[in-house]
């Protein structure tokens, strides 16, 4: 079965994984592609149902502005232009574009043409609220088109040429903060694209594990299981289409949490595939000896990763397939091209060619997180899997600031643990999307009983973030943070003082390291 296909064309915005999960949402399938590395032949090839263009940093007269071919717009498919994606629409097509005298920034009042498909469901009122973020308008429509939403400071917030099938909107529908913007996107897709909305995950389990099965034959195939939600849905779905011919590689590396490297054990230990645990704290620990650099300790531990991986591999002689999670938010990021380096992330980019086999298989990359967990859901995984929060592959060597110790990290163990406990027990672990405890390297002075003490101060970080580019800090209740700061400066040895992070990202990462 082929779904419909809708093309997400990416001109750099901050949105553009967003809106291409709107859209599977909606249960359309779609694929995001950069602007410059699709031409309009291979367009015509793909034969969309419609095409979404994103928006992006530049403005249309700028030097090296991305741009289209004049023709994709002669070719019949919808399209549907999104801020930057509208006003280039409209340059390309002989309208103008200018600066605004007032840029509109965020939640800005919105009036609608109800007559207009995309705005004309009972659902959406007149006058509501999109999301805004531009400094340029289109400040003259291009022939044939209509303006079909306006607010205050901005006299096209719509346009649209119906008979052509061309929609542009200078605001976001979607992000949340625009009323209603899903149903406009769902309309877009169902009424002018014509979708049925063919793209659930009972259809996409099936076909996975048909095409793995016949990729694979009687080959044999190899995992790096981390426990993590990706790789273990991965596991669930190899094992559903091969059984035993896939081995599961557990590394060990020490740094997960309290209990955690046993719990992975527990859950994978009795299924009919081989598993194989390697405890390999020790290798670690003494690689990073004396390493207090963010950036040494992960590249360190992404080497040992390899190696220990490499050499567990060798036993079991030749594999045919290399199993990987990767999953469709790596391959836009990977896409993108130029990126800066913020952190070296490791399982991202992958194994080696040190193991030997044939083939690289990613059953997963055309799937979002979201989409990953309802997958494992499907093949019936069980919760704490399916929910288990992000956790970085270095694990809490990253969350340790500086030199790692056994004492340090059976601290920060502790710590993390009463952390998770009281954050279950207060209801919160499904609606805070990552909350960890970090050990930073800071003492300072204290008073226990009648002594003084000098020791460690712990951070708690908790974020709410849909695709974890942008974060903002929870806003966990006195009451619940009172409790966990004076479980953990009680109940765990060596910390005085606790601390909660209340930075968003940006400026900071989620991580400290
Ligand atoms: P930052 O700290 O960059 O983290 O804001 C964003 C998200 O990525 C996770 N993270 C990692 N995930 N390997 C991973 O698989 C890594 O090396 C790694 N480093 C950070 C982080 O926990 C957060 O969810």
């Amino acid at each position: 079965m082929t779904n419909e296909n809708v093309l997400v064309l990416d001109f750099g915005g901050q949105y553009n994984q967003l809106i291409a999960r709107r859209v599977r949402e909606c249960n359309v399938y779609c694929e995001v592609k950069p602007f410059n590395k699709i031409s309009v032949e291979e367009i015509k090839k793909l034969l969309p149902k419609g095409i979404i263009f994103t928006g992006g940093p530049q403005s249309v007269y700028g030097e090296n502005a991305p741009s289209v071919d004049r023709e994709l717009f002669e070719l019949g498919f919808p399209i549907l232009g999104i801020c930057y994606g509208s006003q280039l629409m409209a340059y390309t097509l002989g309208g103008e574009v200018s600066t605004c005298l007032t840029s509109e920034y965020g939640k800005t009042k919105t009036y609608y043409d109800k007559d207009c498909v995309l705005f004309s469901n009972a659902d959406i009122k007149e006058q509501a609220v999109s999301w805004m973020s531009h400094t340029d308008y289109i400040s003259k429509l291009p022939d044939g088109f209509e303006c079909v939403a306006h607010t205050d400071n901005c006299p096209v917030a719509a346009m649209a040429n119906k008979d052509k099938k061309l929609y542009a909107v200078q605001f976001h529908p979607e992000v949340n903060h625009t009323e209603h913007g899903l149903c406009m996107l769902d309309s877009f897709l169902k009424d002018v694209c014509e979708c049925t909305g063919d793209w659930n995950m009972e259809n996409y389990a099936e076909k996975a594990i048909e095409d793995i099965r016949q990729k694979v034959g009687d080959g044999k195939v190899l995992l790096a299981l981390s426990g993590g939600v990706d790789s273990s849905v991965l596991a669930a779905l190899l094992s559903k289409a091969v059984g035993n011919q896939l081995t599961c590689i557990f590394v060990d590396h020490g740094f997960m949490r309290k209990n955690e490297g046993d719990e992975v054990e527990a859950a994978f230990k009795d299924w009919d595939i081989n598993f194989v645990r390697v405890n390999a704290k020790d290798r670690f620990m003494d690689k990073l000896r004396g390493v207090s650099d963010p950036e040494t300790k992960r590249k360190t531990i992404g080497e040992e990763f390899i190696r220990v991986f490499e050499a567990e591999a060798k036993k079991i002689g030749k594999v045919d397939f290399l199993a990987q999670g990767t999953i469709y938010p790596d391959v836009i990021e990977s896409g993108a091209g130029d990126a800066a380096t913020i952190k070296s992330h490791h399982n991202v980019g992958g194994l080696p060619d040190y193991v030997d086999f044939k083939e690289i298989i990613e059953p997963l990359r055309m799937l979002f997180k979201d989409e990953t967990r309802k997958l494992g859901q499907e093949l019936g995984l069980s919760d704490t899997l399916v929910w288990r929060q992000p956790f970085p592959g270095p694990g809490l060597a990253i969350r340790i600031v500086g030199e790692i110790t056994d004492e340090k990290l059976e601290i920060l163990q502790d710590a993390d643990w009463i952390f998770r406990e009281e954050i279950a027990r207060a209801g919160l672990d499904r609606d805070i999307n990552q909350y960890f405890a970090v050990l930073t390297n800071n003492r300072s002075v204290g008073v226990m009983g009648d002594f003084r003490t000098y020791d460690y101060t712990l951070a708690l970080r908790a974020v709410e973030t849909t695709d974890f580019m942008t974060a903002e800090f929870s806003r966990i209740s006195y009451d619940v943070l009172s409790t966990c700061s004076s479980r953990i400066v009680n109940e765990v040895k060596n910390i005085n003082r606790v601390v909660y992070d209340i930075t968003t990202k940006p400026p900071a990462t989620i991580e400290w390291e």
